[in-house]
Order: C-alpha cells, then structure tokens, then sequence
C-alpha cells in the first residue's frame, strides 16, 4: 500500500522585507545576500500574525478541497510556539470547525520535527488506512536585530493532508536519522530570538545530514544516484547548494545543481521558514518540474541542536492535476514590502507576552490574533 503526501497548501505573512532594503541601510553589498546566502527577500508577520494563523489559513484551503470527517489527527510541528503548554493545532479545531474526535498535538525539535510529524502520520495510516492526518509545518524565524542571523529571517507554513493512495508523494520506508548533542542554535524559554553559532550550525548541518544518508545507506539497497532530485532543510537556499557539494565529495559521485535547483525558488522569497523550509522546497520541486513523474525525491530534514533524516519518496503520476502553484504566486505576490524603518519598529515591537493587549486589524489573510484577554490568545476569522 502506497502511503503519502496527497495534498498540500501553504501561507505566509502580510509583510515582506527585501534584502536589498537591508543591504543598503547595513553598508552591505547586495549580492552577500543574492548570492552569497542565496536569498532574495524575507516574509515578516503583522501584530495579528503568528503561527497559528498563519497554519489556518492553509489548512482551510487545503481542507476545502476534502472530506474534513476523514481526519483523525492534527499533528502541529514547530519551534516558534506561541503557549509552553497548549498545543497550537488546538485552536485550529475552533477556526476551522475540525471535529471533535480528533487527537492535537505539537511536536519540537528545532526545524526538524515536520518530519517526525509526516513520519507519524504514515506509520499511523499504515495501521488504519481508511483514515487521514493533517500535518502542519509553521514557523516565525526571527532573529537579533545587527546579528549574522539577521537576513535569515522568515516565516511561513505548510499544510499537507497524509493518506494511504496520495496524489502526489508516496513516502518509502526505511530513513537514515542522525542525532547528536550540539549546541549550534537554540531558544532558551527566556528569550524571544535564538542563540546561533553560525559557523558550529553549518558544520552540524553537513556532519548530521551526511551521517543521516550514510545511516539509510546501511539500510537501503538504494545508490545515490537512484535519487532523482534532493531537497533540503533551507536555512538560507545557499545550504542546499552546500550540503549537495559535501555530499559529493563524501560519496565520490558528481551531483550537479541541476539536482536542487528548482527547490530553492519559494525559500529565497521567504527567507527561513524553519519547519515549513524542507516543504516548501518539495512544493517548489513539484510545482517548478513538469516531468517529476515516477522519479525519486530525496529529503533531507536537519534541525540544530542536532538531529537529522534522510527519506525518500516516489512522485505520483498524476501529481500535475493536484498542484496550485497559483496559490503560491498569490501568497508571495500579495505581501506588502516594508521600508527599513517600519521593519525596524515592527521588530523591536514585537513582544511575547501573555498581558493584555489588542492588536489593530493589519493582515488580510483569513484568520488574525486579535489580542490578548485574561492571558489567552484570542483568534478570529475575517
Ligand atoms: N558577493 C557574493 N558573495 C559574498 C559576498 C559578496 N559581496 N560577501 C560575502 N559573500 C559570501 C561569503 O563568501 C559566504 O559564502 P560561503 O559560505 O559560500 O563562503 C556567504 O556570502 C556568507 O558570508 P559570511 O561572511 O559567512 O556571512 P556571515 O558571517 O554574515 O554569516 C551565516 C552567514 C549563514 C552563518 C549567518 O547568516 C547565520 O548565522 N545564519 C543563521 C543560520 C541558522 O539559522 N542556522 C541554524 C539552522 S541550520
């Protein structure tokens, strides 16, 4: 039985942050950015945004298209929660009318743990094929203000809806996992912004992800070169390009750009959308490559501090008729650019707290946070 991603959809934020905008202001050349990091601009989220809307709003459009009845989990992956305690998929029910028998729960570990979440939903639907999972990537990434980490930053969700017979990717069995205790970045409870070791986190990325695909190598008759297309966990889309060169030298085959080149489109228009970042690539691949039928992709998952996963997946025949690149279009088209001033306001505004506020209607997207009352984070549909 063929389990997999059937559907997907995305969202991101009413702001958008071009890189040149920063460049300039920072006495920076421009293509430090473009081409040194491989990223063109980055999504921002308005006061009335955050992760849960941001997953609300492509979950609805994904679920539109299906029988909501099927499913029977929301898994909620993540590394930007909004509540230590409460799951974020929770308030989803409410929005989006999911049902009542339905279990929610969140799921953290860095960018990483989008991938445990679809590997739940396969393992879970190999048991009782007849029922469906939601699993939901989103993510703020938002960094200090002059740090390197900076032009990194991002936001963004993924929706993908798991079933036995999917549309689009059957997920094979049989993973590579590297896990090691690395303090690269990490997020104590006390702070709004992570704490990165730039350098420490490119270096366990290669180390983790290598090891992952010499761990599947072990366990899999399956050659590199049995891999159609590589997608990657992007940080910035610079990375892909890196892991690829290291992977290369540590199995001594040649693997061309070509391999990844069109899973980077969507990152380098969203900047770092942690757990969501690996889906949008596969959403990039799928929607950018007419003739991805019957080929192989394969993923890898890395989130710092440090575990990573290597996985592939076989790209379904008709996958062509299930995909909304226009939707995407839309979403990246519909941001408003921001001028460094108003980034600047917008992000040293920002504050994690649980007093009472209320936040002016900014966004246009579906779902907004309304505010804060007796410590509880209020959501509307708009
Ligand atoms: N034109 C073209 N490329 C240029 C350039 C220019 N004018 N100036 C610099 N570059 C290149 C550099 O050569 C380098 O490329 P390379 O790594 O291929 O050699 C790249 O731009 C970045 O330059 P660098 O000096 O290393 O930048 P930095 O010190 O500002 O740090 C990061 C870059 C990625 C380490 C930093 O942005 C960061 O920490 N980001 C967060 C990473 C993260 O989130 N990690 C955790 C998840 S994996």
């Amino acid at each position: 039985m063929k389990i997999g991603i059937h559907d997907l959809e995305v969202a991101t934020t009413h702001y958008v942050l071009d890189l040149d905008t920063l460049a300039e202001r920072h006495g920076i050349d421009p293509k430090k950015f473009s081409i040194g990091l491989g990223q063109d601009a980055f999504s921002m989220p308005a006061p009335d945004e955050d992760i849960v809307t941001m997953a609300a709003e492509a979950a609805d459009t994904l679920l539109a298209r299906h029988d909501v009845s099927k499913i029977r989990q929301v898994l909620f992956a993540t590394e930007s929660s909004v509540d230590q305690s409460k799951a974020a998929g929770v308030y989803l029910h409410e929005l989006l009318g999911l049902p009542a028998n339905v279990r929610s729960v969140e799921l953290k570990q860095a960018c990483y743990s989008g991938t445990a979440a679809l590997q739940m939903a396969v393992n879970a639907i190999a048991r009782t094929p007849e029922e469906q999972i939601l699993v939901i990537t989103s993510d703020v990434a938002r960094y200090a203000l002059e740090t390197g980490g900076e032009p990194t930053q991002g936001a963004g969700a993924v929706a993908m809806l798991i079933t036995a017979n999917p549309n689009l990717v059957e997920i094979e069995p049989g993973s590579g996992f590297h896990t090691s205790d690395v303090n690269d970045f990490w997020r104590p409870n006390d702070s709004t912004t992570p704490y990165v070791d730039g350098q420490l986190s490119l270096d366990a990325y290669l180390t983790a992800t290598t090891a992952a695909w010499d761990d599947l190598a072990a366990r899999r008759d399956l050659s590199i070169d049995d891999v159609d297309k590589f997608l990657h966990h992007q940080p910035f889309t610079k990375m892909a390009r890196k892991q690829l060169a290291a992977l290369a030298e540590h199995t001594g085959h040649e693997l061309s750009d070509e391999l990844i080149e069109e899973s980077m489109s969507y990152n380098r228009a969203l900047g770092n959308t942690y757990t969501a970042s690996l889906y949008f690539a596969l959403t990039a691949q799928l929607h950018n490559n007419e003739n991805l039928a019957g080929k192989r992709l394969g993923f890898f998952s890395y989130g710092s501090g440090a575990v990573a996963e290597f996985f592939t997946g076989m790209v379904q025949e008709n996958y062509r008729d299930h995909i909304y690149p226009e939707h995407v279009a839309k979403q990246l088209g519909n941001r408003v650019e921001l001028t460094y001033d108003e980034y600047r306001t917008l992000h040293s505004d920002f504050a994690a707290t649980s007093e009472t506020y209320t936040t002016q209607p900014t966004t246009h997207a579906p779902f907004r946070l309304s505010g804060v009352t007796e410590f509880q984070r209020r959501y509307e549909a708009q």
